[in-house]
């Protein structure tokens, strides 16, 4: 993709405020789109402790810039939520990388519908909230989806991670948090996903299917199973002889790498939403590049 393709997309919405004059600005390597009379460079300057980074646009022979802000460096850590239903690996190794400082965000609450389950036990062991979702069958605990949303809103959660959470997300969540919650998913969607596709099933299937590929799938959530926008994926070679707890095992291993790197690019609101609506993750390196 051209990169002045990608660096239109930079700035999806950009809110405009005019540039401190007393303020230096250091251009960040960008293109300009000479051929149709604007220009738009990424720039810094230094605001008491903290660098901010954004998109100037501007109209080539004008001379006041106006300068719109399309990326801050985020001064706030974000606030995350959890959901699993199983084991939890996942969402221990999302935890370690906090707690080690590999993330600009904390996990503020776990959401389970299974009370029991290893993830909801690792959750109680780390002094962090547990919240059982959606209500069980007799009705006694358990939040609806209204009082879900009010929960999280509570704790101020900018963004839900799920992992391994087996219920279908309900619309009241998705609408509250638009663009905003993820899932991994064991497979290169839009392979081998979609209802029934959990767990073993999922490898099984890899395998039967004589696929040479496989790999997690970090996706945004709609409300079906497995069909939000892609944002991540990376491959691992299935073997000849593999079993499906050999792959899973395979996979699972990437899995824990991949969710803790776009956690840690959402931390840094290094997501960026193309005009066609796919989701990229600028490099932390070169805001030029996106992965
Ligand atoms: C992972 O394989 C994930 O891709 C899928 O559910 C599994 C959860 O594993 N959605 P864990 O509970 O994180 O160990």
């Amino acid at each position: 993709m051209e990169a002045q393709q990608i660096l239109s997309r930079f700035c999806p919405k950009p809110s405009s405020l005019l540039l401190p004059s007393h303020k230096k600005l250091h251009t960040l390597p960008c293109v300009g789109l000479k051929n149709l009379g604007i220009q738009r460079l990424g720039c810094s300057y230094t605001e008491g402790k903290k660098k901010r980074v954004f998109c100037v646009r501007r109209t080539i022979g004008e001379e006041a810039a106006e300068v719109k802000v399309g990326a801050t460096m985020p001064a706030r850590r974000k606030k995350l939520a959890v959901f699993v239903s199983g084991g939890g690996s996942n969402f221990k190794s999302i935890h370690e990388a906090s707690l080690k400082g590999l993330l600009h965000g904390d996990v503020l609450v776990l959401v389970t519908n299974k009370h029991d389950c290893g993830g909801a036990e690792y959750a109680r062991n780390n002094g962090i909230p547990v919240v059982l979702f959606p209500k069980v069958k007799d009705g006694s605990d358990g939040l609806s989806p209204s009082e879900l949303v009010d929960t999280l809103r509570s704790f101020q959660v900018d963004f839900i991670l799920l992992a391994g959470f087996l219920k279908l997300i309900p619309v009241e969540l998705i609408q509250a948090y638009e663009k905003s919650i993820l899932n991994i998913h064991p497979s290169l969607l839009p392979a081998f996903g979609g209802k029934g596709y959990y767990g073993l099933k999922v490898h099984k299937a890899v395998i039967a299917s004589g696929a040479r590929y496989s790999g997690p799938t970090i996706h945004f959530v709609d409300e079906h199973y497995d069909t939000g926008r892609i944002l991540a994926q990376r491959a691992v070679p299935v073997l000849a002889n593999d079993t499906a707890e050999e792959l899973a095992s395979r996979v699972l291993k990437e899995e824990h790498r991949l969710y803790v790197e776009v956690v840690e690019a959402l931390c840094e609101e290094r997501i960026v939403w193309r005009e066609d609506g796919v989701p990229l993750i600028r490099s932390k390196d070169n805001p030029n590049e996106f992965c």
